[in-house]
């Protein structure tokens, strides 16, 4: 066992993973699911989060700078990792977080507790004993109403990525460095993908695979696909695993991951009356999607009185964002216009005016998020004059935006966006980290966890958005920088738009 850890050790050393942010990932997603469930979660802005396996502390360390409220302690086994993650601390000078290069298995009794728990990456990569050490730090560290995060990949969906790990390891088999190991194994995909002489399954399998391993940066291979440990487990079992340490399931961070209510009444009915509960119901689901991946949030057995409200009423206590497409989709057949919202994967066809306004007010509002109440009175000011019943309102609106929510068009917040700006105001300011990523890695993290690639102006703006220059000064830098420039009032009006495109990507901080 301790020669696997040591394996792993040596593996992160040599080649660093690419850790970045995962929007998933965060306590602001991680507290939604409690909430819907009756929890209460704890406050997000004054928390205390610990990450196992943070790496180079690329998903902690933007929580860290935008929650300066909360404290934040990340272990990982790599020294290589720690160091690097550490020297940005330092660079941009953090001083809520402490990252440690620390085995899960040696973590102190005493280490205290914590509300939130994230491992992001980890139960699938390391060995049995550490998944059960795992378990025990939720158990003995989490607060009272804490909530663990763990992602993994799951059956019986990863079976077939099995089959692709399988074969891209044995074409490295006796590979002499990591880089000739990823090579080979990149190299394995495409041997078969493009050699594959008749249809069907595993033809589309392995075509499929070829895209996004040719795409993959070699440490996304070799620590995904190749890594000495990479295993799948059942919902069942991994619930099951962690009823054992005293752990409840309760959900999972992606909504939009869930088909449940994009499934047929007629199946919602057959597989209601197969289970007994409702990990059984998301057992069956997961053989029905073929899912490959859960991102699982556990509590305390005893902080899971979970509610039998349901969730649409929790959502009247939350705040609700979201910036859908909104496209005419003709009309139905009462006549009525039928206006579609949503995103490149799902979309909501709406014809009643409350929903539309509640929609497009979340438009008007983005990247800001509303209370629940705020919007449904913007749903409640189109409805005809005598059919103003606010409580129906309510009841109405929160089931659409349970749909939308499901379907990943909206977000749900716990809290209100008070840190992200609407508009870039007079000293548009960016994080320090957003602005040192900038210069450094090719994509930036905005105030909602997400990763945003921006265009190479965009990039030369960022890292000047320190709060101290107005636009005249951007201007003046912008200038100093390029050559040549346009004149001094086009240049402005490119940089305000550049500048809200900044904000509508929530790269902007509320002054
Ligand atoms: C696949 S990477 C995931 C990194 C990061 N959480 C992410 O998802 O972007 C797995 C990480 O687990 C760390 N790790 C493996 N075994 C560990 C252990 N026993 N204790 C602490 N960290 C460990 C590795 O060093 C590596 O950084």
């Amino acid at each position: 066992m301790d020669e696997i850890v040591e394996k792993l050790r040596a593996d992160y050393d040599a080649v660093e993973y690419e850790a970045l942010e995962h929007v998933h990932a965060h306590p602001d997603r991680i507290a939604v699911v409690a909430a819907l469930g009756g929890l209460t979660p704890p406050r997000v802005d004054n928390c205390r989060v610990l990450e196992i396996a943070c790496a180079v502390g690329g998903n902690l360390l933007p929580m860290a700078e935008q929650m300066p409220g909360s404290r934040f302690v990340g272990i990982d086994l790599s020294p290589r990792q720690i160091e690097s993650g550490a020297a940005i601390v330092r660079e941009i000078g953090l001083m809520n977080i402490e990252l440690r290069c620390q085995d899960l298995m040696d973590f102190p009794e005493d280490a205290g507790e914590f509300d939130y728990i994230i491992a992001h990456g980890f139960y699938s990569w390391v060995p049995a004993i550490v998944r059960e050490r795992l378990m025990q730090v939720c158990r003995r560290h989490l607060s009272k109403n804490g909530l663990a995060y763990i992602s993994y990949n799951t059956l019986p969906g990863w079976r077939a990525k099995g089959v692709i790990r399988d074969m891209m390891l044995y074409n490295a088999r006796g590979a002499t460095s990591p880089a000739e190991r990823a090579t080979r194994g990149r190299e394995m995909v495409q041997l078969i993908a493009e050699n594959i002489s008749y249809g069907g399954f595993y033809r589309n399998m392995m075509k499929d695979s070829q895209k996004s391993i040719s795409n993959a940066v070699d440490s996304y291979l070799l620590h995904e696909q190749m890594e000495a440990v990479n295993d799948a487990f059942y919902l069942r079992d991994f619930v099951s695993q962690a009823r054992g340490h005293g752990l409840t399931f309760i959900g999972d961070t992606n909504a939009s991951d869930d088909y449940w209510n994009r499934i047929p009444a007629s199946a919602r009915d057959t597989i209601s009356k197969l289970s007994a509960d409702s990990v059984e119901r998301d057992q069956y689901m997961d053989f029905l999607t073929n899912r490959m991946f859960r991102r699982s949030v556990l509590c305390r057995a005893e902080a899971a009185n979970i509610t039998h409200e349901s969730a649409a009423s929790q959502i009247r206590k939350l705040y609700i964002a979201g910036n859908p497409t909104e496209t005419s989709a003709g009309t139905n057949a009462a006549g009525r216009s039928v206006i579609e919202f949503g995103t490149k994967d799902d979309k909501v066809q709406l014809s009643d005016a409350r929903p539309i306004a509640a929609m497009r007010r979340l438009r008007e509002a983005w990247p800001s998020a509303l209370s629940f109440s705020d919007l449904a009175a913007a749903a409640l000011e189109a409805a005809p004059e005598n059919q103003r019943d606010s409580e129906k309102n309510a009841v109405a609106m929160a089931h659409v935006i349970e749909t939308c929510y499901s379907l990943g068009i909206v977000e749900l917040w716990t809290r209100p966006t008070d840190h992200i700006a609407r508009v870039p105001g007079e000293f548009p300011r960016a994080t320090r980290l957003a602005r040192w990523q900038a210069v450094t890695l090719a994509t930036v993290t905005s105030l909602r966890h997400t990763r945003v690639v921006t265009e190479p102006a965009l990039r030369q703006l960022l890292p000047l958005l320190d709060g101290t220059r107005d636009i005249d000064a951007l201007a003046a830098e912008v200038a100093k920088q390029n050559k040549p420039t346009p004149d001094r009032q086009t240049l402005k009006k490119m940089i305000g738009l550049a500048l809200q495109q900044l904000a509508t990507a929530s790269l902007l901080i509320k002054n």
